[in-house]
């Protein structure tokens, strides 16, 4: 199969989260299944800079009647197949400072519904032959950035246009690409579409609902997270579309990359290490004691090091590591935190890391080999999110040994095994969950932590059991396959 796959964002070129290092990771394992795989991307100048060897495609106009071009290169990752990648060439709406969706005082673009419109509608032309190389089979779409993509299809085949499935992923349901009524008119679309049934929402334009209702299938990032949007607690006021559309709704989990992710090879660490315990894991404690240094911490070996890599935002529930960070210091933890965000989260943090420097280490800011070394020394990642739809610093908290301690949320609940009796003795335990999003759960989870750290043999056992946990893409491949074979049945 030929899959087209279209993002805002693809690791290793342009990230903000965790949909830039899926959409890194996927073509690489589609391709690794036999399939061929390119990406497709907008023209954000990190994009542009990072692609190699881009050369001229073609041209196209935009619903609102713009020229602009499309080039082909390719994406080259070290150990991996270079994946082909078109770029949309249009420097007046993508060449801005900020990051791709806000400019320098986090203010969403005012042209946002043009800038990724264009997105999809791109999307739609490679489906409609506008690269006479390579035609895709597949449209795959990645978020509201992406969204219109299955719309523009689904009006193109009505209007006798080649069948090519598409397939929308949902990442975070919470950002959904609203906009004023008054755009549908530049977004190229005919008028039905905005509709109830189809792509208008509470009198606006909701890019999510367009793919939600238009795409031949849908996916989203972990099974219960799946679930979870079909409620209305969750569903973010589509939880009655995707019940309806349920029937074509499946969850699959993300996976870790290896060639990224990986403490055994990771070049961002002053020493490898893997499981099993024993001297192989030497290399952990050196790579704690070096941060510890590093940040300004004690170097205390045995203190447990608790880390957050994270965005602050109101969705990664950090209100509840600053409601505990009393106990977790009382306690003889130390916290090491990299992340920015919310203004308000952001200042609190700081303080606390001002009031008590050699236990509390807060970097604010974006770091990705500092993050690497934070999970290698880590004793525990925190991840107490209120709504998770997915969540990847757990998964590299699993696989560095630093172990989760996460909220049963969405893939949280999919990734993270409790440390109870049972689930200790049957080798099963893999970090520490907790159920209510309060500070006495969240405290709880903390003190079992403590508990556990204080029992050096089953603080191994269980560290064993997290680092040898299964993540890899070739599962997740399989069941994407499996999505594009119904999308175009
Ligand atoms: P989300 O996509 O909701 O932000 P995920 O857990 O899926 O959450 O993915 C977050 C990704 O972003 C991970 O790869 C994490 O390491 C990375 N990340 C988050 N904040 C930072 C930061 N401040 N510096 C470096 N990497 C970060
Ligand atoms: C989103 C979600 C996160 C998920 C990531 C990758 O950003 O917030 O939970 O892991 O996408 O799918």
């Amino acid at each position: 199969m030929r899959i087209l796959q279209v993002s805002a964002e693809l690791f290793p070129l342009l990230k903000t989260g965790g949909l830039a290092d899926i959409a890194g990771a996927l073509p690489l394992a589609l391709m690794a299944a036999g399939q061929e795989a390119r990406a497709l991307l907008p023209g954000f100048p990190a994009i542009v800079a990072g692609v190699r060897d881009l050369a001229p495609v073609a041209e196209f106009t935009a619903p609102w009647g713009e020229r602009f071009g499309l080039r082909a290169g390719h994406v080259a990752i070290a150990g991996a197949p270079p994946i082909p990648t078109y770029v949309i060439d249009a420097p007046a709406l993508y060449d801005r400072p900020g990051n791709p969706y806000e400019d320098t005082s986090r203010q969403p673009y005012g042209d946002n519904h043009r800038r990724f419109a264009l997105l999809g509608w791109a999307a739609a032309q490679l489906a409609q032959g506008l690269d006479p190389g390579w035609r895709p089979d597949i449209v795959h779409a990645h978020d509201w950035h992406a969204a219109l993509a299955p719309a523009y299809l689904a009006f193109a085949r009505r209007a006798g246009g080649p069948r090519t499935g598409s397939v929308f992923t949902v990442h975070n349901l919470a950002y959904q690409g609203v906009f004023a009524p008054w755009h549908f008119a530049e977004l190229g679309l005919p008028a039905p579409a905005f509709h109830m049934n189809g792509l208008e929402y509470h009198g606006q334009i909701s890019f999510m609902k367009g793919g939600l209702y238009f795409a031949d299938q849908l996916t989203t990032v972990s099974p219960t997270y799946a679930l979870e949007i079909q409620t209305p607690e969750q569903g973010c006021g589509l939880d009655g579309l995707l019940r309806q559309r349920s029937n074509v709704l499946s969850g699959i989990l993300n996976a870790v990359d290896d060639q990224v992710w990986n403490p055994s090879t990771d070049a961002a660490l002053v020493q490898g290490y893997q499981a099993p315990e024993g001297r192989h894991m030497a290399g952990k404690a050196r790579c704690k004691s070096v941060l510890q240094r590093q940040l300004g911490l004690a170097e205390r070996p045995d203190a447990p090091l608790f880390i957050v890599v994270s965005r602050l935002t109101e969705q990664k529930g950090l209100h509840l590591v600053l409601g505990g960070l009393d106990t977790l210091l009382a306690q003889g933890g130390q916290l090491a935190l990299l992340g920015s965000g919310e203004g308000w989260l952001e200042e609190a943090f700081r303080q606390r890391a001002a009031a008590a420097p050699a236990s509390v280490s807060v970097t604010i800011g974006y770091d990705e080999t500092l993050a690497h070394q934070l999970f290698g020394a880590g004793d525990v990642t925190l991840v107490p999110s209120l709504f998770e739809p997915c969540g990847l610093t757990q998964m590299y908290g699993l696989k560095y040994g630093s172990l989760p301690l996460v909220r049963r949320v969405g893939g949280l609940a999919d990734t993270v095994v409790d440390c109870t009796l049972e689930d200790m003795a049957s080798g099963a335990a893999t970090g520490f969950v907790f159920d209510r999003f309060e500070d006495a759960d969240y405290d709880r989870a903390l003190r079992r932590a403590f508990a556990l750290y204080a029992r050096a043999p089953d603080w191994r056992r269980v560290r064993g059991n997290a680092m040898r946990r299964p993540a890899d893409w070739g599962t997740a491949a399989a069941q994407y396959i499996d999505v594009y074979q119904r999308a175009l049945a």
